[in-house]
């Protein structure tokens, strides 16, 4: 099994009223990050969670006595304007939607000079000609697997094709002496298909409502591990 797996639960299906604890037991529970979903009812048709709820959190994403890290999904329009306040909220990782941006490059850098992670992200519909000219300045590349807005829909079939092509040219990028960019898929992803999304070649997954909608968290993540061990 390929050890490097990561379980990222969506707080957004979590508890908002006891959220300090949804977040220490999803993380007691086996997983390894903190997926922070931010909606701003205009790039996206929903509102949700920021840089204060960042900050609220962040001392309670912890896992095995260290920080875990805060993955936080940006789907917002513009972008640059609220970066710095992730970053000092103590986000790790920010991604974006290309879309939402005016300048990708700058984007990217404004990030990195924040002093997080940089991830781009990816609808199902946008093209992978969007990675062109910029995987040396990203750290993970987030496969949208439906429409972002909304927590609990279906995961689009389609996206196991894409995650195929994108693993291919990020083993080329590799094979050329580019560093290792993660693989990360975001919506419908469960016990029953994480397997099969593993195996187009993603090594990250994000699940919200698959995680939280259930009694036993743990059960939930070791099911999931399991469904990994098997490949
Ligand atoms: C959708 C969000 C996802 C979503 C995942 O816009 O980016 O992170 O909450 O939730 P599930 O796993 O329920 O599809
Ligand atoms: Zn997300």
């Amino acid at each position: 099994m390929n050890n490097q797996y990561i379980i990222a639960p969506s707080i957004l299906s979590a508890d908002f009223a006891r959220l300090e604890e949804e977040v220490s037991s999803v993380l007691a529970a086996g997983a390894d990050w903190i997926h922070f979903d931010v909606m701003d009812n205009h790039y996206v048709p929903n509102l949700t969670i920021g840089p204060l709820v960042c900050e609220a959190i962040r001392s309670y994403a912890v896992k095995d006595g260290q920080p875990a890290c805060i993955d936080v999904h940006l789907m917002v329009q513009p972008v640059d304007r609220i970066i710095p306040d992730f970053a000092k909220a103590g986000a790790n990782l920010i991604s974006f939607h290309p879309e939402a941006s005016a300048h990708i490059d700058r984007t990217l850098g404004l990030i990195r000079d924040s002093g997080c992670q940089a991830g781009i992200t990816l609808n199902p519909a946008t093209p992978l000609s969007c990675l062109d000219y910029i995987l040396d300045k990203v750290d993970l590349i987030l496969l949208m697997s439906v429409n972002p807005g909304f927590g609990g829909q279906s995961f689009i079939p389609s996206t196991l094709d894409k995650l195929r092509s994108v693993r291919k040219i990020l083993n080329a990028h590799e094979a050329n002496g580019g560093k290792k960019i993660r693989l990360e898929v975001d919506g419908g992803v469960n016990v029953s298909n994480i397997a099969q999304i593993a195996l187009a070649g993603a090594d990250t997954f994000v699940a919200g409502s698959a995680i939280y909608s259930k009694p036993n968290y743990q059960e939930v993540i070791a099911s999931m591990r399991s469904a990994l061990t098997s490949l």
